[in-house]
């Protein structure tokens, strides 16, 4: 059976570990050819995702980039163009979290948080958009971003998460509306719970107090972001954009 995503290149960002792991390996099984980014301190891990890629028979490559960076983020787009011949993906899936009430979040760490969630976003989309341009149209790529159900309400503790999430859905909505014309879908996809480390590294009380507003009580798999992920860049999708599609439980149905 064809995959959703045969032929197609593109790139995961923050793919060494949980959903961006598990998003690589989707891609790879539906046929793509896939870029594997995350930090050259996560080297290690990211070539575990590659190798699971190219197990299962699938087209994988790392290569590092700071999100945060936007030279870095230029080098990555132009390595998929330069290895592949052009890219017609890109999920902007690196994040980070701090967890603290308002008042007592220390503005490094705002920065920090912002400098990797929004702007890593904004500089993702820039570069990948001025690459999918030079595609022959009509339909030239599709973009997704990994927001979170933060960025669609406000979660106790996570102030600069929540404003970061939500930046990232703006930016979501505008790049779609700017791009539709010339043929670029962008979506987000906004998880509740996820069993990565982001979540398994919270004391317990802490990831049932998230996990509270869920209509299904139990933390989500990682494959099952995946799948909303690539069903978004694939052409099964093509008259959806400018969507922050939450994955989440029913989180923010009940809210
Ligand atoms: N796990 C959840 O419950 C959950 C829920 C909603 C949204 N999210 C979002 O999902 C995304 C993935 O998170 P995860 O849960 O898989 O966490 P994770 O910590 O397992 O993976 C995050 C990856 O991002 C990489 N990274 C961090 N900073 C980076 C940078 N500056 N440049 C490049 N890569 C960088 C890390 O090395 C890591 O591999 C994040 O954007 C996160 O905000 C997670």
């Amino acid at each position: 059976m064809p995959g959703l995503m045969d032929g197609r290149a593109g790139l995961v960002t923050g793919a060494a570990h949980g959903i961006g792991r598990a998003c690589a390996i989707r891609f790879g099984q539906e046929g793509a050819k896939v870029v594997v980014s995350d930090l050259e301190s996560a080297r290690e891990a990211a070539e575990e995702t590659v190798a699971a890629i190219r197990d299962a028979g699938g087209e994988a490559t790392f290569f590092p980039c700071d999100v945060s960076r936007s030279a870095d983020q230029e080098a990555l787009v132009a390595h998929v163009v330069e290895r592949y011949g052009r890219i017609d993906f890109a999920h902007n899936n690196a994040g980070i979290g701090v967890h603290a009430p308002l008042a007592e979040t220390s503005d490094e760490d705002f920065d920090r948080v912002i400098a990797v969630n929004l702007r890593g976003t904004f500089l993702g989309m820039k570069h990948q958009i001025r690459a999918m341009l030079r595609n022959p149209g009509p339909n030239r790529g599709a973009i997704v971003n990994t927001s979170s159900n933060a960025g669609l309400r406000g979660v106790h503790m996570i102030g600069a998460y929540a404003a970061s999430k939500h930046g990232v859905n703006g930016l979501t909505k505008n790049a779609a509306i700017e791009y539709a014309e010339q043929g670029i879908r962008v979506n987000a996809v906004c998880p509740a719970a996820i069993m990565t480390r982001l979540m398994s590294d919270l004391p317990e009380d802490r990831q049932a107090e998230i996990m509270a507003p869920q209509a299904l009580k139990r933390p989500g798999d990682p494959m099952e972001v995946a799948a909303a992920v690539v069903w978004l860049c694939s052409d099964e999708a093509s008259f959806v954009t400018g969507l922050p599609m939450p994955v989440d439980a029913g989180s923010v149905a009940g809210w």
